[in-house]
């Protein structure tokens, strides 16, 4: 039985309905200018190919049409419509203004200190072009790849496409991850530049960026040292944008201003036609080892892909929408939905450097006001913290601009769903819950605004031309009603090409489970309508407001301190932030007094937060520390994290018969009573 609930979030009916009933339908208005209907559904499923053909046709200009659509062959490496040659930021940019858009707003930047700067597209053309032109002169050709570590500014859009205009591959690095974490991935990819800036502003300081590169190449150095393929000696030049006015460190003949070099260059460069399967950039993401894995995409399948569902999932009017996306550059949301698809389908966008509480709470209500944002896509996160907030910091701003909301990132509760589209979407606007990740580069589960009836907290449907299921263990399809894993059962253009450097390890994690098809790492149910309503992972990987971290990555970066001899970690539920990062850790025998003397143990939760925001990044400090004598153990010596995630969500203790001891978990238990250390 289902229910129509479009009259009003609030109506007391609602509240008898069980969660899987709620629906919400697009109103005739919206249903009427939607830029698709449900027709668009049966055309994918008829001609999967075709559909994809004329997507990728019509939404990019070839410069080489292809003829090819999908290649297989060399399954689970896909080539998409690989005779046609293109140019990213062509796509993005340059064509606009060819077409006579030239005019049109590409960024509103909105700094967090209230500094503004808009670039229409003629400008953002300038801009990339002489950028262009001052990484060829650094020396960065054809395939180098160079890494990003900037803040939200539009210099990260231009870096980004300046790149990809010479057909070199980008690989952005969160401005929240550590010096460790860059030199990782600088090594990884074998980086020849690095495009930093001094710092940005969050929360009302400036935040230094550069002295992180710094160490992350090993101070200063030699300029133009060898170039032997040793770690960060790949890197040639730092390139670096004055945000902040710090001063900062020097290195003669490595660093390079941006505004001093682009002010050398000419504003015309002719972008580098490259193949449809040239690599576009590389994003590290967490797996299940310590190791981050560099996820790489190419150019003609992805630009197509989140070109399509940028345009459709949201609804987008590029000549009268104003849309906005929350995320940084540093995730692939960033990637995807600010840099590219945005900009390829020709949008006026809005950029935010900060954080929605600086100056006040009611920051991004105020920028949606101002710029009359129409289409807002953000996290749950960031929708529970608002709710935390209150309902009257939002209704201070008027929003009756907003018509489409869109949610990514992790599982939103039907909670914040509901109020999502009651306090910020005024009971009018579709909201859009997007599941996707780094590895699928776009959107692959998600409603369409104009056509299906919304069930708050859930997915629901693969997109046009995507292939996804719920199956068990052995790979069958569960039936509707039931739960299993997340697969994705046939290509996509936006697929990952592979893992950086690591092809094995690309077929192991994702295609070896169930050979053949996509595994995605997340578990998920069909609801008795076969809508899915995805329900986590259900691997070692956290997800911390939306952020995806390993709880490896964090058990290796606790124990590379002098304290601690073991440590076990676990994704906690979290009212705010979806799951936080709960560390258990044995001291080194010399350490373990000191945690009973007063005062001593929040210490050592104290000293061991900040060494794993030195060695990853803020973003993977543990939320609670808890010393432990003992962790539980199966015979094999596996850590037993289902029962140390019980024990930091206060649940009783699970099934504890596979534990080579099993009073461990009465000992943790009862040391639990005096917990070390909780961050605030
Ligand atoms: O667990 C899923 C969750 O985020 C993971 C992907 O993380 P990442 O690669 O960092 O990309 C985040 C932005 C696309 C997924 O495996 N996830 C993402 N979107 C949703 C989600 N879980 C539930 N619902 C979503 N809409």
């Amino acid at each position: 039985m289902t229910h129509d609930v479009s009259n009003g979030g609030s109506s007391p009916a609602l509240e008898n309905l069980s969660v899987e009933e709620r629906r919400f339908p697009p109103s005739a208005e919206f249903a009427a200018q939607a830029n698709v209907g449900s027709e668009i559904y049966a055309w994918a499923s008829a001609d999967r190919l075709g559909f994809w053909a004329e997507q990728a046709r019509t939404l990019l200009s070839w410069q080489t049409p292809f003829t090819e659509v999908l290649d297989w062959s060399a399954a689970p490496v896909a080539r998409w419509f690989g005779d046609g040659r293109l140019n990213a930021c062509h796509n993005a940019v340059d064509r606009h203004v060819e077409a006579g858009r030239g005019d049109r707003v590409a960024l509103h930047f909105e700094g967090e200190p209230g500094d503004t700067r808009t670039l229409t597209y003629a400008e953002l053309q300038r801009e990339v072009s002489r950028a262009a032109n001052a990484l060829v002169r650094l020396g960065v050709t054809t395939g180098d790849r160079v890494a990003i570590y900037l803040p939200m500014i539009p210099e990260a859009v231009i870096a980004m496409l300046a790149c990809a205009r010479i057909g070199a591959v980008h690989s952005v690095v969160f401005g929240g991850f550590s010096a460790e974490a860059l030199r990782s991935r600088i090594d990884d990819a074998g980086a020849v530049l690095v495009i930093t800036a001094d710092g940005g502003f969050r929360r009302g300081t400036p935040s230094a960026l550069k002295p992180a590169v710094d160490e992350a190449l090993g101070g200063e150095q030699d300029a133009l040292g060898p170039i032997d393929g040793s770690g960060a000696h790949t890197v040639r030049h730092v390139l670096v944008v004055r945000r902040t006015g710090a001063d900062v460190a020097w290195t003669a003949g490595r660093d390079v201003w941006w505004h001093e070099a682009l002010e050398a260059e000419s504003d015309e460069h002719e972008p580098v036609w490259v193949e449809s399967e040239h690599p576009l950039f590389i994003l590290y993401t967490s797996g299940t080892t310590g190791k981050p894995k560099g996820i790489f995409h190419t150019t003609g399948g992805y630009l197509t892909q989140t070109a399509y569902t940028h345009l459709n999932v949201f609804d987008l009017k590029p000549e009268t929408d104003v849309y906005w996306c929350t995320a940084d550059v540093g995730w692939v949301t960033g990637h995807s939905y600010i840099v590219y698809a945005p900009l390829v389908n020709g949008a006026t966008q809005v950029i935010y450097e900060g954080t929605p509480d600086t100056p006040h709470k009611g920051r991004w209500w105020e920028i949606v006001a101002k710029y009359g944002v129409t289409i807002l896509y953000t996290a749950p996160t960031a929708i529970r913290t608002c709710m935390k907030w209150g309902e009257d910091i939002p209704g201070q701003f008027d929003l009756s601009s907003l018509r489409v909301l869109g949610s990514v990132g992790e599982p939103i509760n039907p909670e914040a769903w509901m109020w999502y589209r009651r306090v910020i979407g005024g009971e009018r606007t579709p909201v859009v819950d997007t599941w996707w990740q780094t590895e699928t580069g776009g959107i692959m589960i998600s409603p369409l605004p104009g056509v299906t009836a919304a069930k708050p907290g859930s997915a629901q449907t693969p997109l046009p031309g995507i292939a996804a299921d719920v199956v068990d263990e052995e790979a069958r399809p569960v039936p509707n009603g039931s739960g299993g894993y997340l697969v994705l059962t046939e290509p996509w253009p936006a697929m990952l090409r592979g893992i950086w450097g690591d092809q094995q390890r690309f077929v192991d994690t994702y295609w070896s489970r169930f050979p053949g098809i996509y595994f995605a790492g997340d578990g998920a149910k069909k609801d008795a309508d076969g809508d899915i309503w995805l329900l986590g992972r259900v691997d070692d990987v956290m997800n911390i407001s939306g952020h995806r971290l390993s709880t490896t990555e964090i058990e290796s970066a606790l124990v590379s301190h002098p304290m601690v001899a073991e440590a076990a970690v676990v994704g906690a539920s979290d009212e705010t932030t979806g799951q936080a990062v709960v560390a258990f850790v044995i001291l080194r025998a010399e350490y373990r007094e000191r945690v009973d003397e007063p005062g001593e143990g929040a210490d050592v939760a104290a000293t061991l937060r900040a060494h794993v925001a030195k060695e990853i990044g803020p973003i993977a400090k543990p939320r609670t520390i808890l010393v432990v004598q003992e962790l539980p153990k199966t015979r094999s010596g596996k850590i037993m994290r289902r029962l140390l995630r019980d024990v930091a969500e206060h649940r009783t203790v699970g099934d504890v018969t596979t534990l080579a001891d099993s009073t461990v978990m009465d000992l943790i238990s009862a040391g639990l009573n005096q917990p070390t250390g909780s961050a605030d």
